[in-house]
């Protein structure tokens, strides 16, 4: 990708299936990262491979919901790598649940990782991004917050909302060259969706019959999302700002 060889770029949820994917796309892109999540041993070991890779690689232990802990992470890792040019908003949690059978501590577990969270990580960033005058922003949205999705509706109502807000950074931002982008993964192969669907036969229903409707004809694997996301980080893509762009194998087709 044009551009990209010695960006600095931060990544939330990097211990995670999209997130180490992301992280070892960007370490070949020959960008430093700063890795975020509060899996500590998944977080170090990510950096540890990285690093024996030859790639720029600083960890963080950061709860993203911690406004404190995530303006301290990305100061720190300012101060090492001199910039902040890319940030991805990646880390997510999920957890089927029928609505009216769910509760307000759900909610709000739900609510503070997904979408204030990634509130938390455009205001730590981009301070510094308008600074330079410069900076990219790919949040990592999901179908469901542009179609619904059956037991996710406080995810769905937080992806939604990422992707507005996201639209709206994109307005604000763009006199500063920082421009704001969503990619809206469908079913993929990673804890949270195995999380989602369960490991039971009635899970492995669920992937059967999402697999049929999928017209690609298989879920999502981690490495199908950073072409996209390096892409949207990259010179290539720098008359565009406010966009979602699905990677769902057809599955959705929203306009
Ligand atoms: N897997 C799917 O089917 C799917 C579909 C659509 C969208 N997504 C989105 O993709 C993104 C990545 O998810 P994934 O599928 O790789 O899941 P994953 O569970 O493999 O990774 C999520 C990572 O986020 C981290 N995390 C969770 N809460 C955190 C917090 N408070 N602070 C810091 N880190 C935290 C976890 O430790 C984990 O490493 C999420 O935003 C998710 O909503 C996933």
């Amino acid at each position: 990708m044009r551009g990209l060889d010695g960006k600095a770029v931060v990544i939330t949820g990097a211990a995670g299936g999209f997130g180490s994917a992301l992280a070892r796309r960007f370490g070949e892109e020959g960008c430093a990262v700063g890795l975020m999540d509060m899996n500590a041993d998944g977080v170090a070991a990510l950096a540890e491979e990285l690093s024996g890779a030859g790639v720029t690689a600083h960890s963080y232990v950061t709860d993203i919901t911690d406004y404190e802990a995530v303006v301290a992470a990305v100061a720190d890792f300012h101060g090492k790598a001199g910039s902040v040019d890319v940030l991805v908003n990646n880390a997510g949690f999920d957890q089927f649940s029928i609505f009216l059978e769910s509760e307000p501590a759900l909610w709000d577990k739900i609510i503070s990782i997904n979408l204030k969270g990634a509130i938390n990580l455009h205001h730590a960033c981009l301070k510094i991004m308008a600074e330079q005058k410069s900076g990219r922003v790919i949040n990592i949205a999901s179908d469901a917050g542009r179609v619904g999705s059956t037991g996710e509706g406080v995810y769905s109502a937080c992806k939604g909302g990422l992707i507005a807000f996201s639209k709206t950074m994109a307005r604000e931002m763009a006199r500063s060259g920082v421009l704001v982008n969503c990619v809206a993964p469908g079913p993929a192969d990673t804890a949270l969706f195995h999380n989602f669907i369960g490991d039971d036969e009635a899970g492995q229903k669920v992937r059967v019959s999402l697999e049929r409707a999928i017209p690609l004809r298989r879920i999502a694997q981690p490495d199908d999302l950073p072409g996209i996301v390096a892409f949207l980080a990259s010179e290539d893509a720098s008359y565009i700002t406010g966009q979602v762009i699905s990677v769902s194998g057809g599955l959705t087709m929203a306009g």
